[in-house]
């Protein structure tokens, strides 16, 4: 079969679909989390729609994977509630607990979550075509964190447990909660990014109300009975629907202490400028970007190559730390290009069930219709496609687009495509992708390709400055998840990993006395009969 008729045919008839990933039922979710209910919601709902098609004798049919509910703005004010209630400034049961028990009850969740893994994973695949293998990395790698974050709680913990004496004060520093945080996630990685914010949320004491993302919500609807016997009424809520009547209320009634949200600037701004007290309300964003890569003349291209199909197009380039543009000195650039491109032609295509399949049917609704504009774009300002097939569109599918030369006039130059479209921009002078760093929107990663440890060096000393992480020859990418994740400009605020995220939800707090005779002895009492949670010497083991 030649590529083009790949394309043409790469929807499945329903007999094409392995009995293992065949969904058995819809999802009509009905019910929403608040104080440690499932409410049940009797109003409008919203359909849930497969990316993936399947071939009909009259034509290609959308499959419904189910309904989730449209609340209002009353259920999102109820979920406001139950979570004041729960964190009662700061005496409720959660936020008052010792760590150790706060790490019990995540535990029971964990195991809980463990048990869902078949189904979100199967939800991954149908409602992102997220690849398999790649669904399934997701969801390891989501209690991989939970489990590093208790470690990492305990460590904290540990750390806090001893008293200081300084300049005849003796204090213990710890860290306590925060209050209410409202958490919202991406969909592209609806499980893994949502809860990377969700999970030290929770166990550093706030409670939480989250909103999971448009797309890649059902999958959430398998944890929620986990939620609701797992934590304490009121620790986490949920909310579905639109964001101006389920999230504008909360933000500008003032309640909302800090806003933990993967998504976009634009939206992250109206977010931030609605609360009433902008300076009581803190923030940990993770934005878009637009991750270029640098091959020097001298990069070794069996590594290079590799990598850059890896960094742009896995999960269809729809990763925030996907490269989204590539500088190529001139001298490499025919040899480079060559190669990009017969390496594009060895990316497998199809359904997220297939053997290590990196191009899938896009989720995000006219997504193939943007990316085709882009092209077009492009072409106009002179650029070609140089692999056979490249953009070529089936319904929710797009074959990979090798796009060159691109340059700064073209949308293709400074927009984030999120999709698999690669622009490549030709260079004499190392000073054209570094002045594109300077001047981009997006300040995320960057990748350098290339073998001189001098040339390498001065590059990165001056991008280190730009950006959060370089990588040499290797992809931008988030992980491993205890290493810092961070954005400048438009591309973040905060940091993110396993310990970061516990610091950025949580503030050190002190408690102090005057190294008298009479306060040491309070001090010891206290400790000694156990008469407070914070003021304790006690090691979770
Ligand atoms: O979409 C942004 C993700 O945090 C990227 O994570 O680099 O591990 O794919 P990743």
């Amino acid at each position: 079969m030649t590529l083009d008729e790949r394309i043409e045919t790469i929807f499945p008839k329903i007999e094409d679909v392995p009995e293992k990933f065949f969904l058995k039922s819809s999802v009509s979710q009905k019910e929403y989390l608040i104080n440690g209910e499932l409410r049940v919601w009797e109003g409008k709902t919203q359909e849930v729609l497969s990316p993936i098609s399947l071939v009909t004798s009259s034509g290609l049919s959308k499959i419904t994977l189910g309904s989730y509910p449209i609340l209002t703005e009353n259920e999102s004010a109820e979920a406001l509630e139950a979570a004041k209630i729960a964190y009662n400034n700061g005496r409720g049961l959660w936020p008052a607990l010792p760590v150790y028990d706060r790490i019990n009850y995540m535990e029971g969740f964990l195991k809980r979550m463990k048990s869902s893994k078949k189904e979100i994973v199967a939800l991954l695949m149908w409602e992102i075509g997220k690849p398999f293998h790649e669904a399934e990395r997701e969801f390891d790698r989501t209690v991989d964190y939970i489990t590093n974050s208790v470690e990492a709680m305990k460590f904290l913990n540990r750390t806090s447990s001893q008293f200081v004496i300084e300049k005849g004060i003796i204090g213990q520093i710890r860290r306590a909660p925060l209050g209410v945080v409202l958490c919202m996630g991406p969909f592209n990685y609806p499980l893994n990014e949502s809860f990377t914010t969700l999970i030290p949320a929770l166990l550093t004491g706030n409670t939480v109300i989250f909103k999971p993302p448009k797309i890649g919500v059902l999958l959430h609807y398998h944890l929620l009975k986990a939620f609701r016997d797992s934590f304490p009424p009121g620790v986490v809520n949920t909310v579905y629907g639109e964001g101006s009547q389920v999230i504008t209320p909360l933000i500008v009634s003032g309640e909302i202490d800090m806003l933990a949200y993967i998504g976009s600037s634009r939206v992250a701004d109206i977010l931030k400028s609605g609360h009433p007290r902008p300076h009581r309300f803190r923030a940990v964003l993770g934005l878009e970007a637009k991750n270029p890569a640098i091959i020097l003349p001298d990069a070794d291209l069996d590594i290079t190559i590799p990598e850059c199909i890896e960094g742009s197009l896995s999960f269809n380039g729809q990763r925030c730390t996907a490269l989204k543009i590539l500088f190529v000195h001139h001298d490499i650039a025919g040899r480079f290009l060559d190669k990009f491109s017969e390496a594009i032609g060895n990316v497998s295509i199809g359904m997220p069930w297939h053997e290590n399949v990196m191009i899938t049917p896009l989720p995000v609704t006219g997504k193939t219709e943007y990316l085709s504009r882009l092209i077009t774009d492009a072409r106009a300002y002179g650029a070609q496609i140089l692999n056979p097939c490249g953009g070529k569109v089936n319904h929710t599918f797009m074959y990979p687009a090798l796009v060159f030369p691109v340059n700064k006039h073209m949308r293709l130059y400074s927009e984030e495509q999120f999709g698999p479209v690669v622009p490549v921009v030709p260079y004499d002078d190392i000073e054209v992708p570094i002045h594109y760093i300077v001047e981009s929107s997006y300040a995320q990663q960057v990748s350098i390709f290339g073998n001189n440890q001098d040339t390498i060096g001065r590059l990165l000393d001056v991008l280190v400055n730009q950006v959060c992480r370089v990588n040499i020859n290797s992809k931008c990418q988030r992980g491993p998840d205890i290493f810092p994740f961070a954005g400048r400009k438009d591309s973040g605020e905060g940091t993110l990993s396993v310990s970061d995220a516990l610091r950025a939800f949580s503030v050190r707090t002190i408690v102090a006395a005057t190294e008298t005779a009479k306060n040491k002895t309070i001090f010891q009492r206290i400790v000694r009969e156990r008469r407070s949670n914070f003021l304790s010497t006690d090691v979770i083991p």
